[in-house]
């Protein structure tokens, strides 16, 4: 049985496809390569020595999605598809809705057309909202988010509560992810925003590498010991595990169930600017700007439901974190566009 992966093309996709090959799965993958290319493919392929089929197919594309499972044999789906930047999504909100919960929508119904009912999903610790107390639990209320991109998340969420209300045999995990960063140790994999990037760790390597001018740290005056936000950056490998964790989770009875996956220690941008010079020996030019509009002051996970219903432990620390990205950034800074293109 193989395990399909839509989205599968991308930052935390490609880590997690290698991850699964690694530990022995057969995996399908598909995407549509909006915010990625083949070249990811040829390199998951390149790292883990195995061989996969790859189909360029939109999930909102419900024929071609009812082809491909009626041609293969797929036990589960890992639902990574999807548009994810906050700021974009409030420009343009309907091609957020249209893509993240239409094309969840039309993946999860041709999955009951073919019996298939096992099902991983990518949510965030978006989906908290502003409301909660740190560290973030489960079982906490969710909503009130402040952006398209967070209510579509919230949405899925509770399409899928109702899809296995409606029918238990459904096998559903959720798992929320903190804030993923780094990249796979062999440099061949990473993350390559679009544009300027939005997230902290791109923002910092960009800055070192010399593609932005200045790094640009929001904010310096929130309720925290040196004033700067604190997150829960998880490395992206060890996200991948998770979600390795989970698809083992999955089991023949059927159950909803969700999992936070972050370290579970917070970290202030001030303290993850100087992990990176310290792992990178590079100093960062820094630019102070006042506070970005909907950054929440602090947000960490409670990871005791993963560690003790998955086994999950999240194991890379931010020495490891930093190197990671940095190796990625310096030998690849046009992404996966072109081979062998090293800056310094
Ligand atoms: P990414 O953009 O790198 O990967 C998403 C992949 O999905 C891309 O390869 C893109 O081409 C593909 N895709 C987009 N729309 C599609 C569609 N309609 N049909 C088929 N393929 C489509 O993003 P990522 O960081 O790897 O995120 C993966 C998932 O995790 C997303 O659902 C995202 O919302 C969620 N998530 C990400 C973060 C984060 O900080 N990166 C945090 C929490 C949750
Ligand atoms: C982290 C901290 C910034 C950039 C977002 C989404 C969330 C999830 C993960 C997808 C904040 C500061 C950042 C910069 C900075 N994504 N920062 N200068 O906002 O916690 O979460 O990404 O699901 O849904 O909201 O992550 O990396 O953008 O910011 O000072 O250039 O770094 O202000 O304090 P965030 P982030």
């Amino acid at each position: 049985m193989n395990i399909l992966v839509t989205g599968g093309a991308g930052y935390i996709g490609t880590h997690t496809c290698v991850e699964l090959l690694e530990k022995g799965h057969d995996i399908i993958v598909l995407d549509n390569f909006y915010n990625s290319n083949p070249e990811a493919i040829r390199r998951v392929k390149e790292i883990t020595g195995r061989e996969f089929k790859f189909y360029q197919c939109d999930v909102r594309d419900s024929k071609g999605l009812s082809k491909i499972f009626g041609k293969e044999s797929i036990g589960a789906v890992i639902h990574f598809a999807g548009l994810k930047a906050v700021g974009e999504s409030v420009e343009i909100p309907l091609d957020y809705y249209e893509n993240n919960v239409g094309g969840t929508v039309a993946l999860l119904q041709v999955m009951k057309q073919f019996g298939i009912k096992s099902i991983v999903f990518s949510s965030s610790a978006t989906v908290y909202g502003g409301n909660n107390p740190v560290p973030y639990k489960e079982d906490m209320p969710i909503g009130g988010c402040t952006n398209p991109y967070g209510q579509t998340k919230y949405m899925i969420e509770l399409i899928l509560n109702d899809l296995y209300v409606s029918d238990p045999a459904w096998n559903v995990i959720i798992l929320r992810y903190f804030n993923p960063v780094g990249a796979h140790e062999s440099g061949r994999i990473g993350e390559n925003p679009n544009g300027v990037p939005n997230n902290l760790m791109p923002s910092i390597t960009q800055a070192a590498v010399g593609k932005l001018d200045k790094f640009t740290l929001f904010g310096g005056d929130y309720d925290t010991p040196d004033g700067t936000c604190i997150r829960d950056y998880i490395h992206v490998t060890d996200l991948a595990d998770g979600h390795v964790k989970a698809l083992n989770k999955l089991d023949a009875k059927g159950g909803l169930r969700v999992y936070n996956l972050g370290t579970g220690r917070g970290t202030s941008v001030l303290e993850m600017l100087a992990a990176f010079e310290t792992a990178s020996g590079v100093k960062v030019p820094v630019a102070q700007l006042p506070r970005r509009a909907g950054d929440l002051a602090v947000c960490y996970a409670n990871v005791d439901k993963a560690r003790t219903e998955l086994g999950f432990t999240a194991k890379y620390g931010l020495e490891r974190m930093c190197v990671d990205s940095w190796r990625w950034q310096r030998e690849n800074p046009r992404g996966m566009l072109d081979e062998k293109q090293t800056i310094n």
